[in-house]
């Protein structure tokens, strides 16, 4: 029998010491790139997801620490209930298909997003790889499922409120510093860069507290056809960004 192994992978550029430590994706596109092949928006989302595995994996060559992408927003429970449905049990999927991989290559894995709307199969598949990988280092891969960046918001403020109400929390404390800490990414740093595919230049309610001072890719490839190669270049030409948060340089 001949045994066909994988084509090997050209190395990538790392980005350097410049190059952007965390760095956050809205996964735009995959309904569009179905529909341009005559195929169910679904045959995208299957497509789309296999293009993360690349992704994450380009991840320590680059010299990336932090990866967060969107995967489902709050607001995309609006979309058919097949829809839906499908990308719920495309998750649970991949959670199932990728858990090894992921963990051989020492991805630590977390969820960000509200999951009292999520069901408890998924829930289970989800704390699982969070517990299976906590030990990780190599990547912090952080997935966004039923998160709006208003909704992270808003359950953060309504703990924080009850921590004042309780006299845990002094109100005259309260600054910048605060109330992050409630947020769902409470142990990530803020995006250095933020990358939308789909030719779409919007923000979609994701992470509005965090990009505060992010920089932003807005790239018209579908997300499926997204590539290790086009991540790599546009974490190198980050480098060359001239970042003042709002200070002149002298
Ligand atoms: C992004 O692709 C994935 C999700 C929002 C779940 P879309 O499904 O939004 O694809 P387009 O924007 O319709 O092409
Ligand atoms: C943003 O894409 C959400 C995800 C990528 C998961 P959408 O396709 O839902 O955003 P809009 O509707 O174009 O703003
Ligand atoms: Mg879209």
């Amino acid at each position: 029998m001949i045994r066909r192994s994988k084509p090997k992978l050209q190395p990538l550029p790392a980005a350097g010491p410049d190059g952007p430590r965390h760095v956050a994706i809205i996964m735009d596109g995959n309904g569009r790139w179905a529909t341009q092949r005559g195929r169910p928006r679904l045959f995208g989302h299957h497509s789309g997801a296999k293009r993360v595995r690349e992704v994450v994996e380009a991840c320590p060559d680059v010299g990336v620490e932090y990866l967060t992408i969107f995967a489902f927003s709050t607001e995309n429970w609006k979309r058919t209930q097949v829809e839906v449905a499908g990308l719920m049990s495309l998750f649970r999927r991949y959670i199932t298909k990728e858990t090894r991989a992921l963990n051989e290559r020492g991805v630590r894995v977390r969820f960000i997003g509200d999951r009292v709307r999520l069901d408890h199969k998924l829930i289970k598949l989800m704390n699982e790889l969070e517990e299976i990988t906590s030990q990780n280092t190599s990547v912090h891969l952080t997935i966004a499922i039923n998160y709006g960046g208003r909704d992270e918001v808003a359950r953060a403020t309504k703990r924080l409120a009850q921590d004042v109400a309780d006299g845990r929390l002094d109100p005259e404390a309260i600054d910048e510093e605060t109330l992050p800490k409630y947020l769902d990414t409470y142990v990530l740093p803020d995006p250095d860069l933020v990358i939308r595919t789909s030719g779409e230049a919007r923000i979609s309610n994701f992470l509005l507290w965090q990009s505060a001072y992010a920089e932003y890719e807005f790239i018209d490839t579908l997300w499926p056809d997204f590539t290790r190669e086009e991540f790599a270049a546009l974490c190198c030409s980050y480098g060359g960004r001239d970042r003042r948060f709002g200070a002149v340089k002298t």
